[in-house]
Order: C-alpha cells, then sequence, then structure tokens
C-alpha cells in the first residue's frame, strides 16, 4: 500500500463539516488523496460517519447518537454548526461515503470509533464487510485504539490493512499487539511520540502514522525519526517536499 505524507483528519475538517459527503469533497478538491473518517453505528444499527457519542457538538441535535434511528438522524442538519455555506448537510451513512470515496478515487483510512453504551464487535462485523467490498484494498485502512476491536476484524478479513491506534503513545507492548492483528501502521498522537519508540518501529517494518499534526513547524524535526504519514486538519500549511512549514503562520497545536 502507497501512503502519501498527508492524510486529511475527519475529512477536510479546517475547511468543512468533519465526517460528512462535503469534507470527502472538499479532501479531493484540495488535491489530497486520502482521508481519514470516524465511523459508529446508529441505535437502529446503520454505520454512519461520526466521531462523538452525543450529537450536539456537530449537528442541530441533542442526545447521544445510539439513540437515533437513522430517519431520525437524516433529520438533522450536520453542517450549518460549521458554517452556513453547509446548511442542509445530512449525516453521511457509511455506505454513501464510501460510494463518495470510491467514485472520487480517494484512500480511506476509517476508524472504528469506540463510545460508552456501543458494541464494538458488532461495529466491526457491520463496518469490515461494507468496507472491503467497497473499497480497493490498497486504498483501505482500518484503524482502532481497541486492540480487541481489531483482533475482531482481523478474524473478519485476513488481509485488509490495520492500524493500531495509541493516545499517549505506543506503549511498552506495541510489538505484541502489531503481531496479533498483523497491523500494517503504528498510529501514535505526536505530541506523545518518543523518538527511540518512533526508531524501533520504523526498525522493526511497521508504518508510522502521526496524528492530529496542525503545525509543521514544530512536527518537522519527527519525519527524520521515521514518520511516514501524518493525519492533519491543515493539510495546506504543509508546503514542499520536505514539509517544511509553508509561509502561513501555523495553528496552536
Ligand atoms: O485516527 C486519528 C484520529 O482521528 C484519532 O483521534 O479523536 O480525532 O478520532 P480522533
Ligand atoms: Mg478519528
Amino acid at each position: 500500500m502507497e501512503l502519501p505524507r498527508l492524510i486529511a483528519h475527519r475529512g477536510l475538517s479546517h475547511h468543512a463539516p468533519e465526517n460528512t459527503l462535503a469534507a470527502i469533497r472538499a479532501t479531493h478538491e484540495a488535491g489530497l488523496n486520502w482521508l481519514e473518517l470516524d465511523v459508529q453505528c446508529l441505535g437502529d444499527g446503520t454505520p454512519v460517519l461520526w466521531h462523538d457519542a452525543h450529537v450536539v457538538r456537530c449537528s442541530d441535535g441533542q442526545g447521544l447518537l445510539r439513540d437515533y434511528s437513522l430517519a431520525q438522524a437524516k433529520r438533522l442538519d450536520v453542517g450549518r454548526w460549521f458554517d452556513e455555506r453547509f446548511a442542509g448537510e445530512r449525516m453521511a451513512t457509511l455506505e454513501e461515503a464510501l460510494a463518495l470515496i470510491s467514485e472520487l478515487g480517494l484512500g480511506l483510512n476509517l476508524e472504528l470509533k469506540l463510545s460508552a453504551g456501543h458494541d464494538d464487535n458488532l461495529l466491526a462485523e457491520t463496518v469490515v464487510p461494507q468496507a472491503v467490498a467497497m473499497l480497493p484494498r490498497e486504498r483501505l485502512l482500518i484503524s482502532s485504539f481497541s486492540v480487541a476491536t481489531l483482533s475482531r476484524v482481523r478474524e473478519l478479513d485476513g488481509n485488509c490493512a490495520l492500524g493500531i491506534l495509541y493516545e499517549d503513545g505506543p506503549t511498552r507492548g506495541w510489538v505484541t499487539d502489531a503481531e496479533q492483528v498483523e497491523a500494517f501502521s503504528i498510529h501514535s498522537n505526536w505530541q506523545s511520540l518518543d523518538p527511540a519508540r518512533a526508531e524501533e518501529i520504523r526498525d522493526r517494518g511497521r508504518r508510522l502514522i502521526c496524528y492530529t499534526v496542525n503545525d509543521p513547524r514544530r512536527f518537522h524535526r519527527w519525519w527524520s525519526h521515521g514518520v511516514d504519514t501524518v493525519i492533519t486538519d491543515r493539510p495546506e500549511l504543509f508546503d514542499g517536499d520536505d514539509f517544511a512549514p509553508s509561509a502561513e503562520p501555523a495553528d496552536p497545536a
């Protein structure tokens, strides 16, 4: 699998409402060819693009995602909170998102979003067959903070590329985790990464992906420690072949 240096976080989420079809289109229009999206299930079992357990932050609704059916979720406005230009945007099902990603020829890092009260294995069992059926293997990377959930994914599909997410940097047991799920990549919060651990990941032949990098200037030294790819809200701040910072001031991390 050929990964680019930059993956758009939640779609191009600084320029369009996160985890929507509009954010997928914006990724393509910005010239990026890979994006990260979060998926979880509604109460009726439909997988949708969504980050939070609740719907308050990114819609005009109230309450928990798991209490919504698809019909109810489709009545929410998921664009206006971001900008009036996106008023009327509707929550995207995974199927709608995969169809658009396939049509645009994009690569997808799909994060199985764990949320209290949700059945993580059921999420994997619902999402994985759909994703592998709709995208070519070289354009699909499935990731999760849960090694147990990724183990279930591996049982469901022996070949798809898997990435293990670590909140506080890869732990000492990352090698065991990676062998258990035959991980393609290790995904680390860049602010918690240790240089020796980064180089160990590189030397052991796993890809190293850092999230969420919005300050190319501060990040720059990490490329030399073996980082392959960053997930970013602000791809436009990265400039040049070596991703030296561009002239535009970076957001505070
Ligand atoms: O997959 C990287 C990143 O998306 C993980 O954090 O909270 O933005 O889903 P979060
Ligand atoms: Mg995510």
